[in-house]
């Protein structure tokens, strides 16, 4: 019996062809490739622009940068998510002030927001956490406050939220990785940075390439943050298949809910009414996380606790003022949200496996 592991990145021979020619081109950096990936991903979302680039880290460092965040500002953001999404704010010199998560859906609560809200606060940065897209009250929010809107959208290629636009088309600026193990991966690291505002459009394409215009004038402070071509060749493979992909990853979730629905010990992960969600995780709220990571680990299956600390608890942030701050939601849920394999490939062997495993385990612990 060999091993579930968490996810698998998709490699076919399409994908193969696409390397080989680009590397053959010889044109290995700022060619056509990274233009048209960025064209393709962002009219998938809804967005005007993409710009690709080489991580979900260093996009959500170039939002901030494109909407003029820095020292003296403030960025709210979940405690409950990848310590990328608070570091980036730490590194253009603002500070991220932590909000707490919604019990049911895990993304940002809007009824957190207005108690933390100053006038240094710039943006939110809403995490789109494991596929499941933040509640769309929050973009009437910034609105409201002139607060920009950040998606992380980092694990949500393809969700849909619930005026029917996708997972970046939504903010201000979105941004996304595309690690082996994301939904849409690009033989690689890589990221994407999108907007829907053409007044941003222009500045992202310089923002990784120095800041420079056509004449290699710079006019902003910028990097090279480019995504190399083979990359983005290979990006463009796996978007015409993320539909599908995506299809498979919902059907593996509905199976799983019905499996786990009246467990004991365990709480499913609820939909937000209206979306559409992209499951880069299947995450289960066990009683036990222990109990039942050793009896997946026994069945020869893979899982994984997110986030067992929260960012605001690291020690990257052992000075900030609210290190010591309790979340009600965030510090109940952190340690016991129990990720289980799901990703495009599994056979239906293996879903039955991982159902049998956790079914097995939840009635162990009566
Ligand atoms: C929510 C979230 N934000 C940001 C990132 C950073 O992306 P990358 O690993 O491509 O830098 C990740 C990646 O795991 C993520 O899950």
């Amino acid at each position: 019996m060999t091993r579930i592991p968490m996810a698998q990145p998709s490699w076919d021979d399409d994908m193969r062809k696409a390397a080989l020619q680009t590397l053959d081109s010889l044109h290995w950096v700022k060619g056509p490739e990274g233009k048209a990936f960025g064209k393709e991903f962002s009219e998938y979302c809804g967005a005007v622009q993409g710009t690709p680039c080489q991580s979900g880290s260093v996009a959500l460092w170039g939002a901030l940068r494109l909407l003029g965040i820095g020292p003296g500002d403030e960025v709210l953001v979940p405690s409950l998510t990848y310590i990328a999404t608070a570091t980036c704010v730490s590194l253009v010199g603002a500070t991220p002030v932590f909000v707490d998560v919604e019990p049911e859906y895990w993304c940002v609560d809007p009824a957190s927001l207005e108690a933390k809200r100053t006038t240094n606060t710039k943006a939110v940065i809403a995490v789109h956490l494991f596929g499941q897209m933040s509640d769309d009250v929050i973009v009437d929010w910034c609105r409201q406050h002139d607060i920009a809107y950040i998606e992380d959208a980092a694990q949500a290629h393809g969700a849909v939220s619930t005026n029917g636009i996708k997972a970046g088309g939504v903010g201000d600026v979105a941004c996304f990785s595309f690690f082996p193990s994301k939904n849409l991966a690009v033989g690689g690291e890589g990221g994407m940075m999108m907007t829907r505002r053409q007044d941003l459009a222009a500045r992202m394409d310089a923002l990784v390439n120095h800041g420079r215009d056509a004449r290699l004038e710079s006019h902003e402070l910028g990097s090279n943050l480019r995504m190399s071509e083979v990359s983005a060749a290979i990006g463009r493979v796996q978007l015409q298949r993320l539909e599908g992909w995506l299809g498979r990853r919902r059907n593996i979730a509905a199976r799983y809910h019905q499996a786990f629905s009246k467990l004991p010990g365990i709480e499913l992960p609820e939909v937000r009414p209206g979306t559409e969600h992209a499951w880069h995780q299947y995450c289960l709220l066990a009683q036990e996380p222990d109990n039942l990571r050793s009896a997946l680990d026994a069945a020869d299956i893979d899982s994984r606790v997110y986030y067992a600390t929260p960012c605001h608890r690291q020690e990257v942030y052992a000075t900030h003022f609210q290190h010591d701050e309790i979340f009600p939601v965030t510090d109940s849920i952190a340690h016991r949200l129990v990720a289980v394999p799901i990703f495009h490939q599994m056979t239906d062997k293996q879903i039955e496996r991982v159902i049998q495993a956790v079914v097995k385990a939840s009635h162990q612990g009566e």
